[in-house]
């Protein structure tokens, strides 16, 4: 047979299959989420995310140390006070918990970039991401409160801003606010395209956000649209954010693809609680194969066009690829 195209020629070996790989994981590309709480001593797992943990400040800075030891380089940040009001107050306290764990691991890991959540809905008793008033989420209210959010993380030392709110404004207020404060070389990462996604829900019980009436609609993005997201991206690239993100990733890899497509600044994408609980709930099943289907959608995600992602299974990845 006079076959002239044979593309099995070059999945023979893996040798040759590594050879013609045209994507690749690094453990510099990944972002290791972290639930902070308060008090001492505390390693409480998440039930809804096997190998996921509320820590306190002392367990943090062991874990951070781990993470780095592991070769992940980057952390984010999620505060879970115990103290919540209606206006997220513990958010931009400067004593409050994400405040002291940015300083914390600052003093204690060397070399590791800190990035901080900004958002008000796991400080507030609502669970909202802003104020409330007559049951909606008030806007520009909501704007100064992120602001001083974010000024408060970069004083305890916080190498990246990464707002979630999803509020109309919000980089401007943010790089303005920072810009005053005398921070601007701190870059902001912004949750540009977030989808209002049912793959939040283990996540809100890490972070405690849930929620207490209604449902984040009104600000998070409706999963049906792209023509939206490219919107929501440009006015964030025109505001002046630093990187993109996209969030979920494995659901909206086409969103991924279409913001690299169009924008000129570093991609990020966020493989959420949701997208990571699915992939553990059906190893332990023995339905899947955990480290496998994991480092196939982290391939995914990465081939969509991000090079930024932000994952609970970083380490145990950054481990199997080192
Ligand atoms: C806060 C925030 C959320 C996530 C990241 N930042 C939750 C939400 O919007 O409800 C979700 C992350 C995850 O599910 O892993 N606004």
């Amino acid at each position: 047979m006079n076959l002239i195209e044979r593309p099995r020629r070059l999945r023979r070996t893996e040798s040759i299959r590594a050879l013609v790989r045209e994507t690749r994981l690094s453990p510099d590309d990944f972002v290791y989420p972290l639930f902070v709480c308060e008090g001492e001593g505390v390693r409480r797992e998440v039930s809804s995310m096997p190998g996921v943990f509320n820590l306190s400040t002392d367990h943090l800075v062991t874990e951070v140390e781990a993470a780095r030891g592991a070769g992940v380089r980057s952390v984010i940040l999620f505060g879970v006070p115990d103290q919540k009001d209606a206006v997220g107050g513990q958010a931009y306290a400067e004593d409050g918990i994400t405040q002291r764990a940015v300083r914390a691991i600052k003093r204690e890991v060397k070399d590791v970039l800190v990035i901080a959540d900004n958002c008000l809905c796991e400080y507030t008793d609502h669970g909202h991401c802003g104020v409330i008033d007559g049951g909606e989420v008030l806007n520009d209210p909501t704007l100064e409160l992120l602001a001083r959010t974010a000024v408060s993380q970069a004083e305890a030392g916080a190498d990246i801003i990464a707002p979630s709110n999803m509020m109309d404004g919000f980089v401007a207020a943010i790089r303005d606010a920072l810009d005053e404060a005398g921070f601007e070389q701190t870059p902001i990462m912004s949750y540009a395209v977030k989808y209002a996604s049912g793959f939040y829900g283990p996540f809100r019980e890490a972070a405690g956000s849930t929620p207490q009436f209604g449902d984040r609609r009104a600000y998070q993005m409706d999963p049906a649209n792209v023509r939206e997201a490219m919107r929501e991206a440009e006015l964030d690239f025109e505001q002046g954010a630093d990187i993109l993100m996209v969030k979920p990733a494995l659901p909206y890899l086409d969103i991924i693809r279409a913001v690299r497509e169009r924008f000129d600044l570093p991609v990020a994408a966020y493989q959420v609680s949701g997208e990571y609980a699915m992939i553990k709930a059906a190893a332990r099943l023995g339905w899947i194969d955990e480290e496998r289907v994991a480092l196939e959608s982290l391939t995914s995600i990465k081939r969509a066009g991000a090079g930024i992602i932000l994952t609970y299974f970083a380490v145990e990845m950054a481990k199997r690829l080192n």
